[in-house]
């Protein structure tokens, strides 16, 4: 079946707007890692936030994969789809003590904290439960990651992480409580990273603290580099290269003995989905040619909230006169584009697709304009499986109440 068969196929038989994961892509792009890192100790932690449905998990889970979660809902997924608790790491700012009792019980490997007093309640909270904390300071290192300010998080000025000149200071408060295990130390600078330098000045400054710590008899065991590595969505741009990256990464480490942690989100799903979208109408004015399509900013707000370029394509190639279009969703925003100025040649009731949408799309849509999410379907060989049906539009406003 050719890939153009096949997502016309699903469109007309699960309906649009569509997103359709490829099983091979996914696992291809975490092989990649996994062989990049191979003669090396290491873990890849899938960041679950970049597409968190239960069957890409349970994709990776089979790979032996570990994950990287920002929150208790998160961690319920990863278990609901059989990753072991032990290849979890949990990152973010703002852990809730209850969140911290979650993880505790389930047995995660690691907490990445971000501050001193995350530091403090992660050990009032083991206390309490009678374990002990495996825990890693998330260090900001003042790197620039030379990509876009909404998604660059290794900056003084991002919320993310403890600044170096104070991260010494916490980790001796951390070695001092009984509750806490000192373990790692970890980083994310940023996403959609296609450069390798801001990596290498990132793991140079790490590496200098495993030492300096070690000095002081803290002695670490893994390092955990962060995620962030950058796909290409134009056909200009090339995506960061894994092989290259591994190497700057593994040469760091030199013999120390550290495990290497990793935590790819983009990377392993970006490129391994698409949006099939319809489009509803076409309409013109003095100034610009529209096409309305039934795919909304609710379904992909990368291009309204940081100017997000991703490819838009007819799925047929039929014979039809090309025109630039605008590509808008039915949302009441002007705000509500998929695509500006594409090149198209396209008519009423034609399927159209947007690229690299597996990573940061369904899990970032929303139910703006009492819009129901779409469907998710998964295909591996000749099988399409729906791994999420599309929301019921009475299901929206169930758990709404009128006064009496
Ligand atoms: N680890 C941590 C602690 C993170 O905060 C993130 C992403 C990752 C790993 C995974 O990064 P990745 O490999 O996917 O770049 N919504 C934005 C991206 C936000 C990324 C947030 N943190 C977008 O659509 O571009």
């Amino acid at each position: 079946m050719s890939d153009q068969k096949t997502l016309t196929s699903l469109a007309e038989e699960f309906g649009t707007p569509l997103y359709v994961y490829n099983r091979k892509a996914i696992e291809q792009a975490w092989q990649e890692f996994a062989q990049a890192l191979e003669g090396h100790r290491h873990l890849i932690c899938y960041a679950v936030k970049a597409n968190s449905n239960l069957a890409i998990l349970n994709i990776l889970a089979r790979l032996g994969s570990g994950f990287d979660i920002v929150s208790e809902g998160e961690l319920k997924r990863v278990l609901a789809a059989g990753g072991e608790p032990g290849k979890i790491v949990f990152s973010g700012v703002g852990k809730s003590t209850r969140e911290m009792a979650a993880a505790l019980e389930a047995g995660i490997r690691c907490f990445n904290v971000e501050s001193d007093s995350e530091l403090e309640r992660l050990a009032e909270v083991a206390a309490a439960h009678g374990v002990v904390a495996p825990v890693s300071l998330r260090i900001n290192p003042d790197v620039d990651a030379m990509t876009h300010p909404y998604i660059s998080t290794g900056l003084k000025e991002n919320k993310f992480g403890i600044g170096m000149a104070h991260a010494m200071d916490t980790y001796r408060r951390g070695a001092s409580l009984a509750s806490l295990n000192i373990k790692g130390i970890d980083c994310h600078i940023g996403s959609q990273l296609t450069n390798l330098e801001p990596y290498a000045d990132a793991i140079a400054l790490l590496i200098d603290m495993v030492d300096r710590l070690d000095g002081e008899g803290i002695h670490l065991s893994h390092v955990d580099i962060g995620g962030g590595q950058g796909i290409a969505y134009t056909s200009e741009e090339s995506h960061l290269n894994i092989a290259s990256w591994a190497d700057c990464v593994v040469q760091a480490i030199g013999d120390r003995d550290l495990e290497i942690l990793v935590e790819p989100g983009r990377y392993i799903v970006g490129q391994a989905g698409v949006l099939l979208t319809r489009v509803e109408y076409l309409k013109s004015n003095e100034d610009r040619h529209f096409a309305v399509v039934d795919a909304a900013m609710n379904d992909l707000i990368r291009p309204a909230l940081y100017s997000a370029w991703q490819g838009i394509e007819e799925v047929e190639t039929l014979e039809r006169e090309s025109k630039i279009y605008d590509v808008v969703g039915p949302i009441c925003e002007s705000a509500d584009f998929l695509g500006k100025q594409r090149e198209l040649a396209i008519a009423q009731n034609d399927l159209l697709c947007v690229r690299s949408s597996g990573a940061y799309a369904s899990v970032m849509s929303s139910n703006y304009n009492t819009r129901a999410r779409a469907a998710e379907v998964m295909v591996s060989g000749d099988d399409a499986t729906l791994v999420r049906a599309r929301e019921d539009i009475d299901a929206l406003f169930a758990n709404e109440f009128m006064l009496p």
